[in-house]
């Protein structure tokens, strides 16, 4: 049993990193390995890992100068209960983007603060740092960071088994830009990870995050159903890892999806492995080597009397990666091969597989 969760998060280093993507791709995925030696956490595959990501330097920097301070001043996190410099507070405490409301409304300034367009439009186009450069702030500081939203952690699904990984955890992490306001911004915890944080040298404060749902059928025997593209792969590879080391007997079935097939075939070789050995069957989208996109739920419908007829001996389907559309159109692809191949009403067929955990979704 592990002393290690929230509250006290496992410092671990990453001791494995490199890019996915080959020359040439639009994306920058990466692999990475952390190590877990020493901290007892042992893990399941479908699990997640939480990482406490820390601030850029440069952030961290312009509040301390929008704020006219040095960095020294002592502070007590108000969740914590810990006393520790401002620098590092904001460094590793404080979610230094998001403007909360209540601070809004300390300003005095009266459109931002009746009218709820203007404030949204101004959280939209602002962080922390920009708000405090327009209204300096007319509070002590304790008082003042009594009002930020904490910094949350990130979730990972794990990417390795515990069979084959009893010591560390592989994790499969995108990394990506945006636009807020002016300026352009990397996503934290990824550029944490993937850029910042030195190998062998930066602590990664973690904790388990145990699935609730996303695991492996107990009976070996089960066949699975993957749909997982993009970062939606990556517990899937623990559960083939997995199903590989117990020798489970099961037919394993991954619809796997990227940008493109040259440069962002994330684990090809050990795909093609498990293929060739007639361990896995392998359905591939790329969506951008040809004219029209080619998704997984494409593949899906494509294979539709083949994925009916697995349903129909007990398979699990699993949908992992994208929340906002990917899972929507998986799930509806689902309902048409229900439709057409069990050529029943696919709602009650589909509710019952939810209910008896054999429809299982790890969505973000
Ligand atoms: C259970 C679970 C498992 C997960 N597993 C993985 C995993 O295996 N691999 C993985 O990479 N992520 C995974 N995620 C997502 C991950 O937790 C983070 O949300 C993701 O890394 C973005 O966090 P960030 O701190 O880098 O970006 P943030 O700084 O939090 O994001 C900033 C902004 O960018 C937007 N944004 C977020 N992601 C993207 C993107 N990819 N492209 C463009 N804009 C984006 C957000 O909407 C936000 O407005 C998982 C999430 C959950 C809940
Ligand atoms: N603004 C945001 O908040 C934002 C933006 C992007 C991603 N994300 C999140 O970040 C995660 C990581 O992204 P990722 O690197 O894993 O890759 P991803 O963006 O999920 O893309 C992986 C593959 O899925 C394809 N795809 C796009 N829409 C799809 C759909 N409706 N159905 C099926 N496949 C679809 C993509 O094709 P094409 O790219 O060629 O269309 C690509 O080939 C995503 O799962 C998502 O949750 C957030």
């Amino acid at each position: 049993m592990t002393e290690y969760n929230k509250d006290n998060p496992f410092p671990a280093k990453i001791v494995e990193r490199y890019i996915l993507n080959k020359e040439g791709s639009t994306k920058k995925t990466y692999h990475l390995t952390l190590d877990l030696s020493g901290s007892n956490i042992s893990y399941r595959p479908g699990d997640a890992i939480a990482i406490f990501p820390e601030n850029p330097e440069e952030d961290v920097n312009a509040l301390l100068s929008a704020l006219n301070l040095s960095g020294h001043e002592e502070v007590t996190d108000p969740r914590s209960g810990m006393t520790l410099p401002a620098a590092h507070f904001f460094k590793k405490k404080a979610n230094l983007i998001r403007i909360p409301t209540p601070l809004l409304k300390l300003t005095g300034d009266a459109d931002l603060i009746n009218n709820k367009d203007t404030r949204t439009q101004f959280v939209a186009n602002h962080d922390l740092i920009d708000f405090f450069e327009h209204y300096p702030p007319t509070i002590p500081l304790q008082e003042l960071i009594s009002y930020f939203a904490p910094l949350l952690p990130r979730f990972y699904s794990i990417a390795s088994s515990p069979m084959t990984h009893p010591q560390s955890v592989d994790l499969l992490v995108a990394t990506f830009t945006y636009c807020h306001g002016n300026k352009k911004r990397q996503g934290l915890g990824s550029h944490f990870l993937c850029d910042t944080a030195q190998m062998h040298h930066t602590p990664i404060p973690l904790y388990l995050h145990p699935t609730p749902h996303f695991v492996l059928p107990e009976d070996p025997k089960a066949p699975l159903i993957m749909v997982g593209p993009g970062t939606g792969v990556a517990p899937y590879r623990a559960f083939l890892e997995h199903r590989e080391a117990e020798k489970a007997s099961g037919t394993n079935w991954l619809f796997f999806g990227e940008r493109n097939r040259a440069t962002d075939y994330y684990y090809e070789a050990f795909f093609e492995s498990l293929q060739k050995k007639d361990f896995l069957r392998l359905d591939l989208a790329f969506s951008r080597d040809q004219e029209e996109k080619l998704y997984v739920q494409h593949l899906l419908l494509k294979h539709g009397a083949a994925v009916w007829g697995m349903l129909q001996q007990g398979a699990y389907f699993y949908i992992c990666g994208d929340a906002r559309q990917m899972a929507k159109d998986v799930t509806e692809a689902l309902h048409t091969i229900v439709e057409t191949h069990g050529e029943q009403d696919p709602k009650p067929y589909i509710k019952e597989l939810r209910k008896t955990k054999r429809l299982l979704l790890d969505v973000y």
